[in-house]
């Protein structure tokens, strides 16, 4: 095979240069553009800090203002769009919705191929993270059956998707603040996580130079999978399984002996507390406190508690990640679990703008085409098939 390397789930290869986030897994640090994720989750809100990923900068009060009217500007979806999510199954899942829906946008901005024209890929890049939460709201309520509610530009970016989410009447929304905030932190915190699944997927269709909304379109598919977005549903399922606090230990021990995993427990790249993770926990009593808890709640408190004390865990580095308490979060303020994904992709759609921006901007890159090691036959020659054995 010469001089090919072998690196299947490429592991131990660096596909880019970045400047957009960094992470230490064995310190548990997580920064974007070189700000620690606990600051930006105290100090900041979701679209300043997308404006930090896309522009590398933190903005002044004006640049913010504008940013904010002109992502507002963007988040009304063509009829036609609406038209075409009437289409799929009643019951739909949303994330299916969603791919389907974030790549037919490219049918409807055409002027978006032209990658190389800052000026395009600004707007793009606006609108997306603009519609982003207002077709991942009709994704909700296609497959609930709901009539479809347009965007309140009075209400802020995170409080405008809960309105045309949860809106049930014609009366104006107004979002629990407590809430609101909880769900703008989950956000920023999702924002981005370098060249994780779906990021490298946006890079990779992207190196073909095809326009964003195509290649968000891949990212959103990469979510879709159980290993990427679909963990803290996972987590929610195992809890219910559970079934009671005094059942716990039982569980534990079925892991330990090799029977199943801990979900939500676990990183490829934290051998340490995820940082995200710590910050959720403490979002999760804000919010229970708003929201009233169940008994979930506590078998999770009980399973990290045994796990952080126990010798097969700790040994292998296994800590809480960000989907140990995400979904639980997502459940009582009233999010089903296939929209859990969904949430994700709101987050991530920032994240993966900037790095799609960074890799057009490189002249280093090419596309994406990596090599294989053939292990197939070698040559042979074709049999007519009256004369095959
Ligand atoms: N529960 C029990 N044992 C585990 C777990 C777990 N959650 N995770 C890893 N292990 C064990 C594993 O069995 C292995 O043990 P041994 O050395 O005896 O064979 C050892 O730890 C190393 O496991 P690995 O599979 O080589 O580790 P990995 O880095 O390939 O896997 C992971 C990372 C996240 C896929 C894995 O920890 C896992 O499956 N966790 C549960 C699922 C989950 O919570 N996923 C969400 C990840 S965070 C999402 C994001 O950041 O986007």
């Amino acid at each position: 095979f010469g001089l090919l390397g072998y690196d299947p789930g490429f592991l131990n290869t660096a596909s880019c240069k970045s400047q957009v986030t960094y992470i230490d897994g064995e310190k548990g640090i997580l920064r974007y553009r070189g700000y620690p994720i606990e600051q930006l989750a105290e100090k900041s809100s979701f679209l300043e800090t997308a404006y930090l990923l896309i522009k590398g900068q933190l903005p002044d009060h004006d640049r913010l203002a504008a940013w904010g009217k002109n992502i507002q500007s963007h988040t009304m979806v063509h009829t036609n769009l609406a038209k075409f999510m009437d289409g799929f199954r009643y019951d739909g899942h949303p994330m299916g919705i969603l791919v389907g829906t974030v790549g037919a946008l490219s049918t409807f901005y055409p002027g978006a191929k032209n990658i190389f024209d800052k000026e395009s890929r600004k707007l793009q890049v606006r609108r997306l993270i603009g519609k982003m939460p207002t077709l991942a709201a009709m994704s909700f309520r296609h497959s609930m059956g709901f009539p479809y509610v347009l965007p309140d530009n009075d209400l802020s970016y995170t409080g405008n998707f809960l309105s045309m989410m949860f809106k049930m009447t014609e009366l104006k929304y107004t979002p629990n603040p407590v809430l609101e905030k909880a769900l703008d932190v989950l956000f920023i915190l999702h924002a981005d996580h370098e060249q994780n699944c779906s990021t490298s997927a946006v890079r990779s269709v992207g190196s073909s130079q095809v326009d964003p909304y195509s290649a968000l379109a891949a990212g959103c598919a990469a979510l879709y999978g159980p290993l990427h977005g679909g963990a803290n549903e996972a987590v929610i399922r195992m809890l219910e399984r559970i079934g009671s606090v005094d059942r716990v230990p039982e569980f534990i021990r079925s892991v330990k002996s090799g029977e199943g995993r801990l979900m939500g427990f676990g990183h490829r790249v934290y051998k340490n507390y995820d940082p995200r993770a710590r910050i959720i926990k403490k979002i999760a009593f804000e919010v229970f406190d708003v929201t009233g808890t169940n008994d979930l709640l506590d078998i999770a408190l009980e399973l990290e508690r045994i796990a952080l004390e126990d010798d097969y865990f700790v040994s292998r580095k296994l800590y809480p990640n960000v989907d140990f308490y995400s979904g639980l979060i997502y459940q009582a303020m009233g999010f089903p679990l296939d929209m859990f994904p969904v949430l994700f992709a709101i987050g991530r759609t920032p994240g993966w703008l900037a790095q799609w921006t960074e890799h057009v901007n490189d002249s280093e890159q090419k596309i994406s085409r990596p090599r294989q090691m053939y292990l197939g036959e070698e040559q042979r020659d074709y049999v007519l098939i009256d004369e095959r054995l």
